[in-house]
């Protein structure tokens, strides 16, 4: 005898916010990036989605500008470190700002190591680059940052939030 799969619950579709913007240059996406700590309430656990080289962490170097927590040419990628940390504030808040870069992370054992969850306090702002690979990051995520190209310089940027 066989037993039924159970079936999932269907729920109403999440709620989420969406924004977009479109960018020309470099330049152009650092000042998205300051534009959109706006729209960054913390805590925010984002995937920062987006092919290798479309700018992703362009992007942060706005996001840390805004939030006083870094120069944009202080802000490198984490490709080796996986974490790069600074204090900032937000509308006079102080604001925790994580990047982290999880490319080269294989399987979920290896990205335990990181201790995720001790970093989302409720003045935290986590910026996940490649999170998208790792299940327990989409589930845990509040939402993302889309990044593609849009044919030379140019990019497209969407942010898609819970509520
Ligand atoms: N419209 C644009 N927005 C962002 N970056 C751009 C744009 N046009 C050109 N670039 C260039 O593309 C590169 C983006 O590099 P960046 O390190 O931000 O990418 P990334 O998405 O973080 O890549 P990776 O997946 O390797 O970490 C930079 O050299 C940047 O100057
Ligand atoms: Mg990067």
């Amino acid at each position: 005898m066989t037993s039924a799969a159970p079936v999932a619950p269907k729920g109403p579709p999440e709620a989420v916010r969406i924004h977009q913007f479109t960018t020309t240059s470099g330049a152009d996406t650092v000042e998205v990036g300051r534009k959109l700590v706006r729209l960054l309430q913390p805590p925010q656990f984002l995937i920062l989605r987006g092919d290798l080289g479309t700018g992703k962490t362009t992007l942060v170097k706005g996001i840390a500008q805004a939030l006083d927590a870094a120069e944009p040419d202080e802000v490198t990628s984490p490709t080796f470190t996986l974490i790069h940390e600074y204090d900032g504030t937000r509308e006079g808040k102080p604001v925790k700002l994580f990047h982290l870069d999880v490319y080269r992370l294989e399987g979920e054992r290896q990205l335990e190591t990181l201790g995720i969850d001790e970093l989302l306090t409720p003045d935290a702002l986590v910026l996940v680059e490649w999170g998208e690979k790792f299940k327990s990051i989409r589930k845990k995520s509040t939402g993302e940052i889309a990044i593609s190209s849009a044919g030379g310089d140019a990019r497209k940027i969407t942010v898609t939030l819970k509520e």
